[in-house]
């Protein structure tokens, strides 16, 4: 399915977290979509090591990537010489979702260092080039503002938040200095869908409480989760979202999320509706404070000036990744 009317054939595109969720599912579009564009991924994939929190570094893993056939660099964004490997070619656009995706990682300088200066490189290369820019942005900017969260008031609750708001600065700085380039920010709700499962702890509810079920085990949510809302948007949507930011109206930082909040318990419900079970649920104490309990993504400047509208509702979004979950469970877990 093609979004807009730009032909990326023969296009040069770099894909940064090209091995990640997000980044893999956008190679794999462009492989489809447009079999003659020129698909660079760059990314740091998987080291062992860990933050204090126990989750992995960075979540890049090849499975994600079995199939595609374009360029992969083995690259640190945090690493001049490794983004040097980038010199060897022009991009027409480029994609930008490396990044320290963990909103629980506390260690503030690795995180902004990561997110943020690296930014600066890229824009670099992009500028040199004339490539048009799509970065990753995020809703964690926003903290727990109350809903509908929108660009312009922003109150970031961890370091990542933080320096995904450090990111759409110098990109607003950058749009007003370069006001004949394209340089877009997404800020993405909560995504789901094919390719996240290696972010594991990280990953959706979707797929964590799919496998929960699947296991034969009941769903385990927060008590109150009917009252705990939050703005899920399918993959599909996403790169839509990438896509129509390539020609947008105007330059700038929008929110991606459908703008229909749906709570947890929706999720276990249609999880357990699709999979044919009817366990109870089994609610728990939230162990987390400072806890988000309602996002809803302001989409009316995202419509307007990307032309984005989500096709993906959760009972859609969910039905079309079902296949995918249970192979997940089937190759992966057992
Ligand atoms: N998935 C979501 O719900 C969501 C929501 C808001 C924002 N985002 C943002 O979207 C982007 C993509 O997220 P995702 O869900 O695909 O996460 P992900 O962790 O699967 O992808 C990020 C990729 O970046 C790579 N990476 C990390 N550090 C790197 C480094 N130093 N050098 C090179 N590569 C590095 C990782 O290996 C990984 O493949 C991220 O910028 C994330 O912050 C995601």
């Amino acid at each position: 399915m093609t979004y807009n009317d730009i032909d990326f054939n023969k296009k040069t595109i770099l894909i940064t977290g090209g091995a990640g969720f997000i980044g893999s599912n956008l190679a794999f579009y462009f492989q489809k979509n447009y079999p003659n564009s020129n698909i660079v991924v760059f990314d740091c994939f998987r080291s062992e090591d860990t933050f204090s929190n126990n989750n992995l570094k960075s979540f890049g893993h090849y499975k994600n990537l079995i199939g595609f056939n374009g360029t992969v660099l083995c690259g640190n964004i945090n690493n001049k010489l490794d983004l040097k490997m980038l010199d060897d070619f022009k991009f027409d656009y480029i994609f930008h979702q490396a990044a320290i995706s963990d909103t629980r990682v506390y260690d503030q300088e690795t995180i902004i260092k990561t997110n943020v200066n690296s930014f600066y490189d890229l824009l670099k290369k992009s500028k040199k080039d004339k490539s048009v820019m799509i970065y990753a942005s995020s809703a964690a900017t926003y903290g727990s503002l109350p809903s509908p969260q929108t660009v312009g008031s922003e109150n970031p609750e961890n370091p990542y938040g933080y320096s995904k708001l450090l990111m759409d600065k110098i990109a607003n700085r950058y749009i007003n200095e370069n006001p004949n380039s394209i340089l877009v920010g997404l800020r993405f709700f909560n995504v789901y869908g094919p390719r996240e499962f290696y972010k594991e702890s990280t990953s959706s509810m979707v797929v964590q409480l799919g496998h929960q079920i699947l296991s034969g085990k009941a769903p385990r949510l927060f008590n109150g989760s009917d009252k705990i809302l939050r703005d899920f948007i399918f993959i599909e949507d996403v790169i839509q979202a990438n896509i129509k930011s390539c020609q947008p109206v105007k330059s700038g930082i929008y929110n991606i999320g459908t703008g229909k909040p749906r709570s947890f318990q929706e999720i276990a419900d249609i999880l357990q509706k699709e999979l044919g079970t009817n366990f109870p649920t089994q609610y728990f104490e939230n162990p987390y404070s400072g806890y988000q309990t309602h996002t809803q993504a302001n989409i009316i400047s995202t419509k307007k000036n990307l032309g984005f509208n989500a096709n993906f509702s959760l009972e859609k979004g969910i039905n079309s990744y079902i296949a995918e979950i249970k192979r997940l469970y089937f190759e992966e877990i057992i």
